[in-house]
């Protein structure tokens, strides 16, 4: 079956003039061209799929036949091979170790280190201060990863390192991906800033885990897990390469997506009264005065469909794979080595299964309509065997964060918010002021 092109295709550059043009718009358009679209990047040709059918067969139902592929060649470098980025049976034993850690009873524990950290935030607010909303919420997102995984007093200073080099690894990662590979090598500051954080990093993960192998204590932190988990089969624990890179991971994959979907919320939330009203309400309802609980989190219903209409409003952009195997996708044969887009953003913003998707609307978020959504429409955390370890994790955290916040303040737009297109939409300077209730 021949396969249609995606408009605006140049020589050698292929699809990269509209891809970094128009972005979100150009990707979300392609349903109108077929099921599976050829789109290069530059010279390489891929295969971008519009359905939801489509996208859940490579997520899900034909997983096996798919590794990550090239955007998660790039990354390894610099951030190993722990869970995001690993493969096949290696990526099976890292994720059945790693498992329990995200299990509910420990998410029940890691839920009053993020209590406290959002009651310490809106505590440390003044009346009718302008905060930059995205910023704090990054603070916050670091404190809460940081937390969760170190807690002995050699892990503070990782913890204040993670909050020193967290956001420039991934800001610089990300524009490694897409850079030529020569450009990493070239003495500018930025290249240097990030080598430097990324040692910064290393040394102080590689100390806390020395002196944890030192002492072998069970502190009840994400990193004890990690250190005490053993292979079902073989017995054998990870060692500490593999350790550090799971660190890794838990920093990158965990912190900067979680704060911005908070981020969004705290918009979403004061561009609507309605919306407000209804958020005040249920806490008040709710907690009664009380600080929240991990016990409140199933009650806080309307708090969990406005997370879940941000989710689905600002998801990432793209998520790739690589065949393995031949495949058959929608008639188009793919032969090993094809690689492939999923979109999370243009499954979202599909009015196939979004009835008047740019509309921020959590009322949409009734049990049924959640049953019906055809597989593979919603994957704000993916989908399948590499669908993200942490969803229950930051679903908790943003609603403990929300409820903390709003028990005590409203947050008041400032200005129109900006929004910066890169691997999902960021708010850029998101500044509220903060009212006491
Ligand atoms: C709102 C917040 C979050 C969003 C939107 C999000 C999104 C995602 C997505 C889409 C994937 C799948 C990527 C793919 O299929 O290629 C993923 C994987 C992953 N996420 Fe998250 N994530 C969030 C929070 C977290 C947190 C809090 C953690 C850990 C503390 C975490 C750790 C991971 C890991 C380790 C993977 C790789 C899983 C695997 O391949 O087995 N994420 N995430």
């Amino acid at each position: 079956m021949s396969v249609p092109v995606a408009p605006g295709r140049l020589p050698l550059l292929g699809h990269t003039v509209p891809m970094v043009r128009k972005r979100f718009a150009f990707t979300a358009n392609l349903r109108e061209y077929g099921e599976v679209v050829q789109v290069d990047l530059g010279p390489m040709r891929t295969f971008f799929v519009t359905s939801a059918r489509l996208t859940h067969q490579i997520l899900v139902s034909d997983a096996q036949s798919f590794h990550k592929g090239m955007m998660f060649d790039k990354f390894r470098p610099f951030v190993g091979d722990g869970l995001a980025m690993s493969d096949g049976a290696f990526h099976m034993r890292q994720r059945r170790m790693m498992q329990p850690a995200f299990h509910r009873e420990r998410i029940g524990a890691y839920a009053e280190t993020m209590a406290r950290a959002a009651r310490d935030l809106a505590g440390s607010w003044r009346p009718d201060e302008v905060r930059a909303i995205e910023v704090d919420m990054q603070g916050l997102a670091v404190t809460i990863v940081g937390e969760t995984l170190f807690s002995t007093e050699i892990g503070k200073r990782a913890i204040d390192e993670a909050r020193r080099s967290i956001f420039i690894v991934i800001k610089n990662a990300m524009y490694r991906v897409l850079s030529p590979g020569f450009v990493e090598k070239l003495p500018i500051p930025v290249n240097r800033q990030f080598d430097e954080a990324i040692a910064r990093l290393h040394a102080i993960v590689h100390e806390v885990i020395t002196s944890w192998r030192a002492e072998g204590v069970d502190h009840g932190d994400l990193l004890s897990m990690l250190l005490l988990a053993r292979d079902d089969e073989t017995g054998e624990p990870m060692n500490d390469k593999q350790v550090y890179d799971e660190v890794m991971t838990l920093l990158t994959a965990g912190i900067e997506t979680t704060a911005l979907a908070l981020a969004w919320i705290f918009h979403e939330i004061a561009a609507d009264p309605e919306v407000e009203r209804r958020v005040l309400a249920e806490v008040d309802e709710v907690l009664g005065g009380r600080p929240v609980t991990f016990d409140d989190v199933p009650k806080l219903t309307y708090i969990q469909q406005v997370a879940n209409e941000v989710l689905r409003m600002y998801p990432l952009w793209i998520l790739m794979r690589r065949t393995i195997a031949d495949v058959n996708l929608g008639g188009v044969h793919l032969p090993p080595g094809t690689e492939v887009i999923i979109s999370p953003h243009a499954m979202h913003f599909n009015p196939e299964y979004y009835h008047h998707p740019e509309r921020f609307d959590p009322d949409r978020w009734t049990p049924e309509f959640a049953r019906e959504l055809p597989k593979g429409a919603f994957i704000p955390f993916g989908a399948g065997n590499r669908m993200c370890i942490g969803n229950h994790f930051a679903l908790t955290e943003i609603v403990i964060a929300v409820a903390t916040v709003a028990a005590r303040w409203r947050l008041a737009p400032v200005r129109p918010v900006r929004t910066k297109f890169t691997s999902a939409a960021y708010p850029v300077d998101l500044l509220m002021k903060v009212v006491p209730r």
